[in-house]
């Protein structure tokens, strides 16, 4: 089975290579991957570095569980503390994004004490599939029960289509934080374990203003909550930064952060909960109830260790700043001569366009939540013109690899400009 599909609408070529940007196919298709795939192959695909690391480690250790130490688990983890600047803390390694999630959760209410403590986290979120986190998430996909993981929601800050009703920036007055503080007050802190957030790209293609992150970090630090920032999607590079809270600057880091895809650049699984000095050193002591069998996989650490140290040594991370920059400038150029791209928004090698049937009334080409025939359309018409797109609901999701050429960059977005030309009408609802 596939996983967040209808089984009986799936019908996709068999993948049998890639490299840096590109993958390909059994009958010799190549395809430019403008999402990263999941937004996780962030490295590129099949990174010689990486390779050689899990071959390498393959040839000398594949598995020894986390009773015993294990050289890539050690080494990965003092280079994810330097490379992120929390000094003192420490890393628990996980499988993936989900189980990191969940952990940093646990390890947020036993090191506060409220055992039973609950998790603030925003609608239109992402945090995993797993039963858990999908209950964290407000997002339309899945049946969701928040009230069983102890969740309580607030409004995003999701400025194109304010929740509170503010037209534009000049107006707005930060209700979507107002609706922490109030969350806060109504549920009181001393039940409150952690906030929960995406600290910049998701999957529900919010991008949250600048000065939301330090607002959320003040509200947690007023009220003895402790700031969890989900970086699984945002983290590596991916928004221009290691990690997409440093954009607020290094006052406002979080007393613990979750990675997964990027941090092995999805060469293997892994995942990881980050932890501060002072987050460490409540839980020092405790019994830490959890762990899956795999976690801190010696193959999955040596492969982490390889992307970090190739996102160092290829300035990867500067290099999705500045590429981001044209990136952000030519989709920016692309609504220009697109009525339909309603909203441009995202950072770095992260970008979210906003498909309207109208720019003014902003009317969404679909609600929220429903798949859209003619955008699926669009993917598969780029798929036959050799370019892979990422689409949900009304947004198309930019995220190519860090590595991506300015040619393939430019090649991609022509054929995102031809085809948004020739679709723009059934893509608004005014032919099928
Ligand atoms: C922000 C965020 N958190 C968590 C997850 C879940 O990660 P995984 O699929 O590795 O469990 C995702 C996956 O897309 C994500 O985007």
């Amino acid at each position: 089975m596939h996983s967040w599909c209808i089984q009986d609408n799936w019908n996709a070529p068999e993948i049998v290579g890639g490299q840096g940007a590109t993958f390909w196919d059994s009958e010799g298709h190549h395809y430019i991957d403008m999402s990263s795939l999941a937004e996780c192959s962030n490295l590129g695909h099949q990174h010689p570095d990486v390779i050689a690391a899990i071959r390498q480690q393959a040839g000398q250790l594949c598995f020894i569980t986390s009773e015993w130490g294990a050289e890539p688990r050690r080494a990965l983890a003092e280079k994810i503390l330097d490379v992120s600047g929390f000094e003192g803390g420490r890393v628990f390694f996980t499988l993936a994004g989900a189980d990191a999630n969940e952990n940093a959760v646990k390890f947020a209410r036993w090191a506060s004490g409220k055992n039973n403590g609950y998790v603030l986290a925003r609608q239109r979120s992402y945090h995993g599939a797993s039963n858990a986190t999908m209950n964290y998430s407000g997002d339309p996909r899945g049946i969701m029960y928040p009230e069983l993981e102890h969740v309580v929601r607030v409004e995003p800050p999701y400025c194109y289509r304010c929740p509170f009703g503010f037209k534009s920036n000049t107006e707005c007055r930060r209700d979507c934080v107002s609706d922490v503080r109030q969350a806060v007050e109504n549920a009181g802190a001393k039940s409150i374990a952690a906030v929960l957030m995406e600290s910049h790209a998701g999957t529900n293609g919010i991008v949250a203003p600048s000065d939301y992150w330090p607002s959320l970090h003040q509200i947690c630090r007023e009220n003895g909550i402790y700031l969890i920032a989900d970086e699984v999607m945002a983290g590596f590079g991916r928004t221009g930064k290691w990690f997409g809270w440093q954009h607020a600057g290094n006052e406002f880091r979080p007393d613990m952060m979750t990675l997964a895809k990027g941090i092995t650049g999805a060469h293997i699984p892994l995942g990881a909960v980050v932890v501060s000095a002072q987050v460490n050193a409540e839980l020092q002591s405790q019994m830490l109830f959890t762990g899956l069998t795999y976690c801190g996989h010696p193959l999955s650490c040596a492969a982490g260790l390889a992307a970090v140290q190739a996102y160092e040594n290829e300035k990867l991370i500067d290099r999705s700043e500045q590429l981001g920059r044209s990136l952000q400038a030519s989709l920016k150029g692309l609504q220009a001569h697109h009525e339909i791209i309603g909203d441009v928004r995202g950072s770095g090698l992260f970008a979210v366009l906003e498909l309207v049937k109208n720019r003014t009334t902003r009317e969404s080409i679909v609600p929220w939540g429903s798949s859209s025939h003619a955008l699926r359309g669009l993917v598969n018409q780029a798929r036959e013109r050799g370019v892979s797109f990422a689409v949900r609901s009304n947004l198309i999701v930019i995220a190519p690899p860090l590595v991506i050429t300015e040619n393939e960059l430019a090649m991609a977005l022509s054929v995102l400009d031809e085809l948004l030309t020739e679709l723009a009408p059934a893509l608004q609802g005014l032919t099928s």
